[in-house]
């Protein structure tokens, strides 16, 4: 009888001889399988749990007998009648080779177990986190040898997990004696490595620590900060949040914050410790709704614009103000949280910032390159991450163009009579009958039309409070399609459009979407001031995407992907009926969500993904809208209501409404409206 036997693991297919005896963990590790394990074989962390296959395997060539593999041990007794184990699993440290076996490693498992995207585009994402959990057997103290703690527990690390060369902060220094000899000489320690060679103790713990290890991704808005606290060990989302960006009172877009820096000394100081400090707002409560210690929140990454960048770095943001818009640094950025004072989290947490395109195009259009990945698309494909800043980017396999446009905080539910934040009682779909001139509209909490049955009591606890980001451009848009507007975005009046809800105010004219006075509650419209101000930032953000088509010598996109953090509620009909994109098929219109946050979380899950992105950095060309007189010229053109309306005619159901502007002359798409008539 061979004393090797064939040892073969799924779903890898990976297989190999090896000699009777050997650990099922040890034939993983040698021929490369993803298997997974916190106490090196010690039989205490489970880690390594497998799936043994007893009988025929034809598609191996192979007969399992159930004799294969090792007997169930004492170790693995004990294991399952402590934490329990289910039936027919084995710990792979303590199962040896007997004979030809096929061993299924489970997803739980895998070491780089790879999680699904929930998003339409459905990205798997492989976990391959920079902070891992390693137990250690720790030599102990001799005098007749002497060395310090560390340096053993650096020679431990060596030799029982080839980690080469580790450095440890004063924090860890502190707490290693005591920690050490509560865990007689064994802990568990989590260590950074990441793709820059640092390898870095952020924690010890006496004994086997089971504990959470997070990381917490923050998309860093001008307007709103977003944080996604995610486990290290599986990369799921185990709470969510957000909070205003207090710089806002500081200056609602980025160019007022920067000048808010320039003309008050010490403004960007204040600017930095508010951010600084709601960031740590937001950790600690996303700890405190998952559940969490915050000193298990080991690792951030955060993407931001270069203003909110350099804010938030503390770097005064004054040369991003003019010409040539000079970042301090472009590079991506790994650092000890402490150092810009997050303290709400662990004090030896690392925070990693991705890194920025150019002056106006960051971290946050580098994290959405990450997320969507142009540079792999066959098709030609636009990128637009709406927001109070958008990044808009295009390309395909051949290169990719990427700039930033000011769209201002409009899409975001501000500077709308109206508007609020995306929250229950928000209006987030409106709809308006081209006949009747009649709003219906659903609200955010609620499933049902407001001109349904039970929608009063559905929304009793709510009530409707406003319009948010997406319910604006619905709005805006229903209007056109309903004739209550007219293409250069001025809102008729009750004998041009035939309803009273086309109702004067002021000079101009407002168009009641909800009247709740009657219970004390708001009267919502759409004033000629909130069409102006979509019209502002569509055009923006349309003459931003026509500014990287000329760059790339097309006419035209093949598909548009909408992100940003609304991005996914926004309706690609409207957006287009709104003029917002360039004109598409509407089936090739899709959202991708919050693509920056999602660009975040991949970097906070894999470190392959931040080298990955440093490199797609380098090789993105940014186009500078601020400087490009076609900008301009676009802009003018773009902001008719549509922009363009060859694409999708059938979606413009009323179009002829008296004309009550007096200045389409200059707008190109008026001119061939006209023209078409
Ligand atoms: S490796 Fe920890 S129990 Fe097997």
């Amino acid at each position: 009888m061979a004393d090797d036997a064939l040892v073969i693991f799924t779903p890898s297919g990976k297989r190999g001889r090896f000699a009777h005896g050997t650990p099922i963990l040890t034939a993983a590790r040698q021929l490369g399988v993803d298997l997974d394990s916190v106490c090196g074989g010690r039989g205490i962390c489970s880690k390594c749990q497998v799936s043994p296959g007893v009988g025929e395997f034809p598609k191996h060539g192979v007969t399992v007998s159930p004799e294969a593999l090792s007997a169930w041990n004492s170790v693995e007794q004990r294991y399952k009648d402590k934490r329990g184990m289910l039936d027919g699993r084995r710990l792979g440290c303590q199962a040896q080779v007997m004979g030809d076996v096929v061993v299924d490693v489970p997803p739980e498992s895998q070491l780089h177990r790879q999680v699904v995207r929930k998003a339409a585009s459905a990205r798997v994402v492989e976990m391959d986190p920079a902070t891992r959990l390693y137990f250690v057997e720790v030599a102990e103290p001799d005098m007749h040898e002497p060395s310090g703690d560390l340096e053993r527990l650096a020679n431990a690390l060596r030799e029982q997990w080839e980690i080469p060369r580790v450095e440890a902060g004063p924090t860890i220094l502190r707490k290693l004696q005591p920690v050490l000899r509560k865990g007689k000489f064994q802990i568990t320690v989590a260590l950074y490595r990441d793709h820059t060679g640092i390898s870095r103790i952020l924690d010890v713990w006496p004994g086997l620590y089971e504990g959470a290890l997070c990381g917490i991704a923050f998309d860093l808005g001008s307007t709103t900060i977003a944080a996604h606290l995610s486990d290290l060990r599986d990369g799921s989302v185990i709470a969510s949040g957000g909070i205003m960006n207090p710089q806002i009172r500081f200056g609602e877009d980025l160019m007022s914050r920067v000048s808010y820096s320039m003309m008050n000394p010490g403004g960007d100081i204040e600017m930095t410790k508010a951010v600084r400090e709601a960031i740590n707002t937001l950790s600690l409560n996303v700890a405190e709704e998952a559940g969490i210690d915050p000193l298990a929140i080991m690792e951030t990454v955060i993407v931001c614009n270069p203003v909110m960048h350099h804010l938030f770095m503390g770097i005064d943001p004054v040369e991003l103000g003019q010409a040539p818009f000079a970042l301090a640094t472009s590079s991506s950025l790994s650092l000890p949280a402490s150092e810009v004072d997050l303290t709400a989290i662990n004090p030896e947490a690392r925070l990693y910032i991705l890194p920025c395109i150019a002056g106006h195009v960051g971290a946050d259009a580098a994290a959405v390159a990450l997320s969507e990945a142009p540079q792999l698309s066959e098709d030609l494909v636009l990128i637009v991450d709406v927001g109070t800043n958008a990044e808009i980017l295009l390309g395909n396999k051949t290169r990719v163009l990427a700039c930033s446009s000011p769209t201002g905080p409009a899409f975001e539910g501000a500077q709308i009579s109206s508007g609020q934040r995306a929250a229950p009682g928000a209006i987030e779909h409106l709809e308006i009958d081209p006949e009747t001139k009649e709003p219906r509209f659903k609200v955010i909490g609620c499933d049902i039309w407001s001109n349904e049955d039970g929608f009063a009591e559905a929304t009793a606890s709510t009530g409707v409070t406003g319009i948010c980001g997406s319910g604006i451009i619905e709005a805006v848009a229903e209007m056109r399609m309903a004739g209550l507007v007219d293409p250069a975005g001025l809102i008729g009046g009750p004998e041009q459009t035939g309803t009273p809800r086309s109702r004067a105010a002021g000079r101009t004219h407002e168009y009641l979407v909800y009247d709740g006075s009657a219970q004390n509650g708001p009267v919502i419209t759409v004033t000629q001031g909130d069409i102006r101000a979509i019209q502002l930032a569509k055009a923006a953000l349309y003459a931003g995407a026509r500014l990287l088509m000329d760059e790339f010598g097309t006419e035209t996109v093949d598909r548009v992907v909408l992100a940003g953090a609304f991005g996914a509620h926004i309706s690609p009909k409207h957006a287009m009926v709104l003029g917002m994109i360039p004109d598409c098929p509407l089936e090739n219109v899709t959202s991708a969500g919050n693509a920056a946050g999602t660009g975040a979380r991949l970097a906070l899950c894999n470190v392959a993904a931040r080298a990955g992105v440093e490199k797609q950095v380098g090789q993105i060309h940014k186009v500078e809208t601020a400087i490009e007189p076609k900008f301009q010229q676009h802009f003018v053109n773009a902001s008719a209501i549509p922009n363009a309306v060859e694409g999708f005619p059938h979606l413009l159901k009323v179009v002829h409404l008296p004309d009550v502007s007096h200045n389409t002359a200059g707008s190109e798409s008026g001119t061939r409206r006209r023209r078409k008539r």
